[in-house]
């Protein structure tokens, strides 16, 4: 399960071109990311974000220090709420440019040094920076963007403790169709309407910094598309005991109320997934 032969149409070359694409994309638009992309900090993601950490939190070992590895960093979006709680956190990363952007917002907290470390890599190389074992595994935005993400996490789970937790995140469901319906057209529309003002923030930022704009990289997000194999990654974690303590699905929607409305009301087929599953003693 997890290895290589599974990803058939993935060559190795195929693979090495998808981190390339990653790396190139993600020094690009570092400096713009969290301007881009709304959809990790608008109320309503933060409202299920929070939900989940103080979840994983009733699950860990009581007054323990706690080990946390974040794969894909970015620029902190995850790493610096861990922190916020205490937790020590290695931080891995593809992207010198979005590490730098992290280490920016961790030093402006002043009274949490020593919580967060910074390791710039490809993850599929990783392995000796990674100390372990670690109470947390974090995915939040990165699987899909790895050739081969199944294998990732089957040998990062070597890394966890006994009773160790993995928290996937902000990840697509498979995707059960391929063309957009009215109604997706029409939510989106409305979902671009409401951004205006926050877009315009953003351009505005471009050209005071004099930042370029980022050229498109078309392997990427090289599962998004068809999003991640949901079915495959919860029989690998059942096999290896682990008991699925949340489950989640939610559509992920640049603005928070269009992302409430479409979860709750709507329904286009756009869903993203969020878990925690917990490693059995
Ligand atoms: C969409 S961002 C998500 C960042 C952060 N986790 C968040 O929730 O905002 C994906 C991150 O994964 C990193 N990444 C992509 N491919 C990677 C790889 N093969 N190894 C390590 N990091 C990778 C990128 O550089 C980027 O910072």
């Amino acid at each position: 399960m997890g290895s290589d032969k599974d990803y058939k149409e993935i060559t190795p070359q195929l693979a090495a071109q998808i981190i390339e694409h990653n790396r190139l994309t993600h020094a690009d638009m570092a400096e713009l990311y969290d301007l881009s992309l709304p959809n990790l900090y608008h109320w309503y993601e933060r409202r299920l974000l929070g939900q989940d950490i103080d979840l994983i939190s009733t699950l860990l070992p009581a007054n323990q220090p706690v080990q946390v590895l974040d794969v894909g960093t970015g620029t902190g979006r995850l790493a610096l709420q861990f922190v916020r709680r205490g937790w020590a956190v290695d931080g891995v990363d593809l992207s010198a440019e979005m590490l730098a952007v992290c280490q920016t917002k961790y030093d402006a907290l002043q009274a949490l040094k020593g919580q967060l470390r910074l390791v710039c890599g490809e993850i599929g190389q990783l392995t000796s920076d990674l100390s372990g074992p670690y109470n947390i595994l974090a995915f939040s935005s990165v699987l899909h963007h790895l050739p081969y993400y199944m294998s990732v996490v089957e040998r990062l789970l070597e890394v966890l403790a006994p009773d160790g937790i993995i928290y996937i995140t902000q990840e697509p469901m498979p995707a059960d169709r391929v063309g957009k319906s009215i109604a997706m057209r029409a939510v989106q529309l409305l979902d671009q309407i409401l951004r205006a003002p926050q877009q315009v923030r953003k351009h505005l930022v471009r050209i005071i910094r004099k930042l370029p704009r980022p050229q498109g990289m078309p392997l990427t997000d090289y599962h998004d598309r068809k999003g991640l194999d949901v079915d495959r990654m919860l029989s690998l974690l059942t096999s290896q005991g682990f008991e699925v303590k949340r489950f989640r699905r939610y559509q992920d929607r640049k603005t928070g109320l269009v992302a409430w409305l479409d979860t709750h009301i709507f329904h286009t087929p756009n869903w993203k997934f969020r878990l925690v599953a917990q490693k059995s003693l």
